[in-house]
């Protein structure tokens, strides 16, 4: 068995673990509204018609911020058409999904479900079809107390108090030909800029993302960022970042090794964030929101909208069904966003239910949980303090999209107040399992609280509405720890959470 080894010191943090890494999304898209958190007639349906087993899912899950209303529905979205009386609410065609929305979800309902579920909302606005004004009298309806025509209608809506929503992104995905309103990066940068000046006239706490680029392999990437960053760069907090990785389309190697981009846009988009920074002698950093990332296999039907005259409410559409190897790359997407932790300040899977998610849904039934709900939970649940940077001595091994790549990718973290640390490691080997030794000598006197492994003979293997729990993570009884190693092995094709405290 091949051997890899981490040494972690207390001394060598990268930054804060921050709770908005563990963002989610909610589109209206597909089934993620409509019979996702929203199905009036479920027998666990609440007051307001939202599914309580979806919001206790969600809490398992540890979401922190979810991003709404899209993606590409925001684009072609009249925010008006979802407040007020749900039977006086208009149909309207969504174009970017071929579908019908009858906006019996809108603002209102959104922010009730956000307290319901214990999750910040993060608001998207349309600079698709719409622009500056529009995005001012959302944030007037959301943000101002009273006294004014759109404040006092959300409040004649039922909501007394101002939502106060803090994080806005300015558009979505503009950079994208599919994209409803497309623009160039010019045009983009400029319109961003604009609307976010005036939006921080209202409110001048706001944290304001301007969209970047829709994927590490667009034709603008780069120059893009550069592009809207000069226009917009004194005026936004955060540029975004959308990755969705590849289907195993039969070289799982790179599949499972699709980190290894990840690393690399976050590192370029920094690095030309901070050149334009330089260029305009301005000391300010832009931040990434990671704002949508996740395994989706775009090339299956799920993923196909309707065409022609069928313009269908809630279709069943993106409802990818993961299996152990999808749940392996998605523990290593969320090792990349810690590691990068002094940079990704927030992110968010896309999506939560339904959509490419962690969280399914039967309509009028069960919800269940998808492989790469597992991942997700524990290291929401415990990654905490501060992330370490690790020196990582493993293997490699050639894989045809990335080159030479290392078996083994780690990120750790450490709570200084309990003195609590959390390894989060994935085995990339299709075929060897690793023996992992961690020098954590320099850490104090720990013991082993948990060492929990996701893995399976079978790395096909997906959860169904049946059987959601019969590959889980299961306990690592190869771990041990004496003297200040810690080892433990790692099975192929498999994510790991080691956990240590002080003993
Ligand atoms: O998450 C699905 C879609 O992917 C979003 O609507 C869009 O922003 C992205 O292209």
């Amino acid at each position: 068995m091949a051997n890899a080894r981490i040494t972690l010191d207390p001394a060598f943090t990268v930054g804060p673990v921050r709770r908005r890494t563990f963002g989610s999304f909610v589109e209206h898209l597909g089934r993620a509204v409509y019979t996702g958190i929203h199905e009036p007639d479920h027998p666990t349906a609440d007051a307001d018609g939202f599914r309580q087993d979806v919001i206790d899912l969600t809490r398992e899950l540890g979401v922190s911020t979810v991003r709404y209303p899209g993606g590409n529905f925001v684009s072609g979205y009249r925010w008006e058409d979802g407040i007020g009386p749900i039977e006086q609410r208009p149909t309207r065609l969504d174009l970017a999904w071929h579908s019908s929305d009858p906006n019996h979800v809108g603002v209102d309902e959104f922010l009730k479900w956000s307290k319901a579920s214990g999750t910040e909302p993060m608001m998207a606005v349309n600079l698709g079809t719409r622009g500056v004004q529009e995005a001012l009298d959302l944030l007037e309806y959301c943000n101002v107390a009273g006294g004014t025509h759109l404040s006092d209608l959300r409040r004649k809506n039922g909501a007394e108090d101002p939502y106060r929503i803090r994080m806005w992104c300015l558009g979505n995905e503009m950079d994208g030909p599919w994209q409803i309103g497309h623009k160039t990066a010019e045009e983009y940068g400029r319109l961003a800029a604009e609307t976010a000046r005036a939006m921080r006239m209202i409110d001048p706490e706001l944290e304001l993302v301007a969209c970047g680029s829709s994927g590490s392999g667009m034709p603008t990437f780069g120059e893009w960022e550069r592009i809207v960053l000069t226009e917009a760069y004194e005026h936004v907090d955060y540029v975004s970042a959308h990755a969705y990785y590849y289907e195993e389309d039969g070289d799982l190697a790179s599949f499972l090794a699709c980190a290894v981009d990840m690393d690399h846009f976050i590192d370029s988009v920094a690095a030309t964030a901070d050149a334009v920074g330089a260029a305009r002698k301005l000391t300010k950093k832009i931040h990434i929101s990671f704002d949508e990332w996740n395994v989706w296999y775009q090339k299956r039907a799920e993923s196909r909208p309707p065409t022609g005259d069928d313009w269908p409410v809630a279709p069943v559409l993106l409802e990818d069904h993961y299996n152990v190897a999808d749940a392996v790359v998605v523990g290593n997407l969320l090792i990349s966003l810690l590691r990068h932790t002094d940079r990704v300040h927030a992110a968010s899977q896309a999506q939560l239910v339904n959509v490419i998610a962690p969280i399914m849904t039967e309509p009028g039934g069960r919800s269940w949980k998808q492989t790469i709900f597992h991942p997700f939970a524990l290291t929401s649940k415990h990654a905490a303090g501060e992330v370490l940077e690790l020196a990582i001595d493993a293997p490699v091994h050639e894989t045809a999209k990335f080159g030479e790549v290392s078996a083994l990718d780690a990120v750790a973290t450490r709570d200084g107040a309990s003195g609590e640390v959390a390894v989060f490691v994935v085995n990339r080997s299709t075929t060897e399992a690793l023996t992992l030794d961690v020098d954590v000598s320099s850490l104090g006197n720990l013991r082993i609280v948990e060492a929990v492994t996701l893995a399976n003979p079978d790395h096909t293997w997906q959860a169904t509405p049946e059987d959601d729990s019969s590959v889980a993570p299961e306990p690592n009884d190869s771990a041990t720890l004496s003297d200040g190693q810690l080892r433990a092995e790692l099975p192929p094709v498999s994510w790991s959470m080691l956990r240590l405290a002080t003993a």
